[in-house]
């Protein structure tokens, strides 16, 4: 195991009608005159938002609205946060949604206090020193970035999606009502499920030796959504399985199971330019690519892949030849997408294949390699594109 960090410093507020608490825990850390940013509708529809409104009112909190989040989350809108947020004088910014709506309050939290352009952080310019406290209120299991320190947001002009990672958009609390995701249709839940068990494999597949404890806590995450998912699918009101699935996303990315070992992620990179060009949700681009990633890098250690299988899926092992069972591993885990209504090629998610080198060019590989699991080149990336372009199972 390597040496490492950990710092998680969120509290997790868990469990049915907690939402009516956050004005609560604003007042907590510090908030006296707030941003309320939520997303296109989905909250003010269901009621949530006019809950929210009086809990803040209830703790004698001011409060400024900013909805209107689109998945995918654009600078334009985060501009305009951090706009009202200094005229206003704002203090703190309560995120009411989902992933996207949450880093949508990061960039904003971050942007409030620094002197330059808030994409200087997102393009690799600049570094995160300080930024304003977020609280959220989740609605759906999916990005896990109500527990992690990372934003993704999209650059409208060129439509370049990128990242920027800091603990300092750590949130200072966050709301998981499992009720509140009931309300999500099939296809956004699968997404989700899809998108927790990526930021598991993200960390599973590492060349880090003798890491038990977080390939155990990995595979205990992904077994946990192989059972759950298929019940809230059946079930939506199933609040048990809700529960198990919304912390599990928060698991899985807090980092807990990725510490101590090296970790991947360019599956997640690959396919931020899919939802970048053709505007799908995340989890569905994931779908395609991931199991596309899989098929290309698992010669590199059919070993990991095998146990996978073998613990995750439940494969039987062939002593004989590890590679067949690694297959079967990612043969299983394409079969349990397609189950849950996921896309598992291009055609399905709605992408084209004569668009894969301008994919390759906007990932912006060059020349160079991209470290991980195994280190990729331009070749590699474009192999992973065409393998998902055609995957069947
Ligand atoms: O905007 P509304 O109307 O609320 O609709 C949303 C949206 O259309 C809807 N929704 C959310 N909660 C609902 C609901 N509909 C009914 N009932 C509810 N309770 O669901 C749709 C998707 O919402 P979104 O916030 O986009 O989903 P998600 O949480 O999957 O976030 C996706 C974004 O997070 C980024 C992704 O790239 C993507 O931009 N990620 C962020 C990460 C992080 N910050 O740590 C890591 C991830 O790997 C990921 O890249
Ligand atoms: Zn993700």
């Amino acid at each position: 195991m390597e040496n490492f960090e950990f710092y998680s410093p969120t509290e997790f507020v868990f469990g049915k009608d907690r939402e009516n608490d956050c004005g609560q825990y604003v007042r907590k850390y510090g908030g006296s005159h707030v941003l309320l940013h939520y997303g296109g509708g989905s909250a003010v529809r269901s009621g949530l938002i006019a809950r929210i409104k009086t809990s803040l009112h209830a703790a004698g909190l001011e409060f400024e609205e900013l909805g209107g989040v689109q998945p995918n989350p654009r600078d334009t809108l985060v501009y305009e946060g951090i706009r009202i947020c200094r005229e206003k004088q704002l203090d703190f910014i309560l995120a009411v949604g989902g992933g996207s709506v949450i880093d949508s309050a990061k960039a904003i939290a971050a942007g409030v206090l620094y002197d330059g352009d808030f994409w200087d952080f997102y393009c690799g310019k600049a570094e995160i020193t300080a930024a304003l406290p977020v609280g959220t209120v989740q609605t759906i299991s999916a990005a896990g970035s109500e527990g992690s320190g990372d934003s993704v947001i999209t650059k409208t002009d060129g439509m370049l999606k990128r990242g920027a990672g800091s603990p300092y958009l750590r949130p200072r609390f966050s709301i998981q009502n499992p009720a509140l995701t009931e309300t999500l249709p099939a296809y956004q839940t699968a997404c989700g499920a899809t998108d927790i068990m990526a930021h598991v494999f993200e960390r599973y597949f590492t060349n880090t030796q003798e890491v038990e404890i977080t390939d155990r806590l990995c595979e205990a995450v992904l077994l946990t959504m192989l059972k759950e998912t298929p019940r809230v699918i059946a079930d939506p009101h199933n609040y048990d399985a809700r529960a198990n699935i919304m912390w599990a996303g928060t698991v899985a990315h807090t980092n807990i199971v990725g510490v101590g070992r090296q970790q991947d992620w360019n599956s997640h990179g690959i396919e931020h330019e899919l939802s970048a060009l053709y505007d799908v949700a995340h989890g569905a681009g994931l779908a395609v690519i991931m199991p596309a990633w899989m098929e290309h890098v698992m010669p590199h250690n059919p070993m990991r892949f095998a146990q996978m299988a073998t613990r995750v899926f439940g494969c039987e092992m062939d002593f004989a030849h590890p590679e067949r069972t690694a297959a079967e591993g990612i043969r299983c885990f394409r079969q349990f997408l397609r189950s849950i209504g996921m896309p598992i090629n291009f055609a399905e998610l709605g992408a084209k294949e004569a668009d894969i080198p301008a994919l390759v060019e906007k990932f912006g590989i060059g020349d160079g390699v991209r470290g991980g699991f195994m280190e990729l080149r331009a070749d590699d990336i474009t192999a992973i594109y065409k393998i998902a372009a055609h995957a069947e199972i």
